[in-house]
C-alpha cells in the first residue's frame, strides 16, 4: 500500500502526461494503443532471456509469439525465411548495434560508411563497437550524397565497405537508395560489402505503399532493425532486428546457465513487448496498417498545404510523413514537443496526429510571429 501523498503524485504525474500527450507532433511514437486486454501478464516475471528459436530452461517466456512477430517482419522485409533469424531488441539503436556487430565480426578490416544525416546514436555505437568509420555527407533532402559515397568508397577500396543505409532519416524521412549504392559497390569491382538498413520508423511505412524505395532483403541488405514502439506502437520501447542467419552463426555461443544460444545482444529480454507487438499485428492486420499509413501521409500532405496557406514552405519525401518545415519559436517548439536541428524542425503525422493539431499549431505559430504565420 502507498501513502496518500505517494499515491497522489502518481496521480499529478498521470495527469501531467496525459496534458502532454494532447501536443505530441514532433516525435516518431504514436499513442493511437490500447493494450489493456494484456494486463494480466503484467503479474508473472516474464522473461525471454536467449535466442527465441531455442528452448531454454527459463519458461516463463513468450518465445513462441515473439517468433510470430518475427514472421510478420520477415514478411514485411521479403527476408528468406529459411536464411534469416531475428530477436527483438529494446529498440532501433540495439538493432543498429547488432547489425554493425554482425558486419564487423563478418568484415573485421571493414570501413562502416554512413551519412551527416544519420541517428545520432550511430556515432556513440560505432565508438563502443571499435569500428572504423567514414562519415559522408548528406544531400539536402537528407539521402547519403552518391558521389561523395563514391569517392571515398573508390579511395578505400582495398577494404571492405560496410554500408549503414538510412531508410528513412531521423529528421527528414529521407530513404538512401540501396539499388544505388550496391550498383556503385559492383561498378568499383569490391568483391564483398555488408549492407544494414536502419528502419525505425519506415520499416513500418514502406511495407504498406504502393511505389516503396527499395530497402528490404529483396534489395540485398544483409540485416535490419526496426523500431516497434514507433509506427505499430507501445508503452515500453522495443524493436525487431533481422538478419542473415549464416552471418548470426558465426557469433552464436551456447551457454549452459541458460541452456540457450547466446545471440542476442541482451540476456534478459523483455517478454511483454511481443506481446503488444503481436496484439497490435492480429488487430489491425495487414490491411489495417495500410489504411493507417494512408492516412498519415495524407494528414502529412495536409500540413504542407495549410503552411503553403500561411506561406511557410513545409516539405516531405517521398513516402514520408515526417513534414520538414523552418525552426520556429523556441516557445513553439516547447509547446508542441518539435524536434529541431539547425535550421530546420519537423512534425511527424503519426497516427495519433489529427487535422486539428496541424490548425492549432498554426494558429500558435502565427501568434509568435505577431499575427502572421511567415516564419
Ligand atoms: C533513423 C533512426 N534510427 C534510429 C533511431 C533510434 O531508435 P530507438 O529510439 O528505437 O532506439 C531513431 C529514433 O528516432 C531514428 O529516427
Amino acid at each position: 500500500m502507498l501513502a496518500p501523498e505517494d499515491d497522489a503524485r502518481l496521480a499529478e504525474l498521470l495527469a501531467s502526461i496525459e496534458r502532454q500527450s494532447e501536443s505530441f507532433l514532433g516525435y516518431p511514437c504514436t499513442r493511437d494503443f490500447d493494450y489493456s486486454p494484456l494486463f494480466p501478464f503484467l503479474y508473472y516475471p516474464l522473461n525471454n532471456v536467449g535466442d527465441p528459436y531455442v528452448e531454454t530452461t527459463f519458461r516463463l517466456n513468450t518465445h513462441e509469439i515473439e517468433r510470430e512477430v518475427l514472421s510478420y517482419f520477415q514478411r514485411f522485409t521479403h527476408a528468406p525465411v529459411a536464411d534469416t533469424w531475428g530477436y527483438m531488441t529494446n529498440g532501433g539503436t540495439e538493432g543498429n548495434m547488432y547489425g554493425i556487430y554482425l558486419a564487423r565480426e563478418l568484415l573485421p578490416e571493414g570501413v562502416v560508411y554512413y551519412s551527416e544525416d544519420t541517428h545520432y546514436s550511430v556515432a556513440k555505437i560505432l565508438r563502443v563497437l571499435h569500428a572504423r568509420n567514414i562519415m559522408i555527407k548528406s544531400l539536402d533532402n537528407g539521402e547519403i550524397d552518391y558521389l561523395d559515397l563514391k569517392e571515398t568508397m573508390r579511395v578505400h577500396r582495398d577494404v571492405p565497405p560496410i554500408i549503414f543505409a538510412n531508410i528513412g532519416t531521423t529528421m527528414k524521412g529521407a530513404v538512401d537508395d540501396v539499388q544505388r549504392i550496391r550498383n556503385i559497390i559492383k561498378e568499383l569491382a569490391i568483391p564483398s560489402c555488408y549492407i544494414h538498413a536502419d528502419a525505425a520508423l519506415s520499416g513500418m511505412i514502406l511495407p504498406f505503399v504502393d511505389d516503396p524505395q527499395p530497402f528490404d532483403f529483396a534489395s540485398g541488405i544483409d540485416s535490419i532493425s526496426i523500431s516497434g514502439h514507433k509506427m505499430i506502437g507501445s508503452p515500453v520501447p522495443c524493436g525487431v532486428v533481422i538478419a542473415r542467419k549464416a552471418n548470426v552463426e558465426r557469433i552464436a555461443r551456447s551457454i549452459e546457465y541458460v541452456g540457450t544460444l547466446d545471440t542476442t545482444l541482451s540476456g534478459s529480454r523483455n517478454a511483454i513487448t511481443p506481446l503488444f507487438m503481436w496484439y497490435a499485428l492480429h488487430a489491425q492486420g495487414e490491411q489495417g496498417f495500410r489504411a493507417i499509413i494512408k492516412r498519415c501521409l495524407e494528414v502529412a500532405d495536409y500540413a504542407i498545404e495549410a503552411f503553403a496557406q500561411d506561406g511557410i514552405k513545409a516539405w516531405r519525401n517521398k513516402n514520408s510523413i515526417t513534414v520538414v518545415f523552418p525552426r520556429p519559436h523556441a516557445e513553439i517548439l516547447k509547446r508542441w514537443q518539435l524536434a529541431v536541428h539547425q535550421d530546420v524542425a519537423h512534425l511527424i503525422a503519426m497516427p495519433h496526429v489529427e487535422q486539428r493539431h496541424i490548425q492549432a499549431l498554426l494558429t500558435d505559430i502565427r501568434k509568435f510571429s505577431g499575427g502572421h504565420a511567415a516564419i
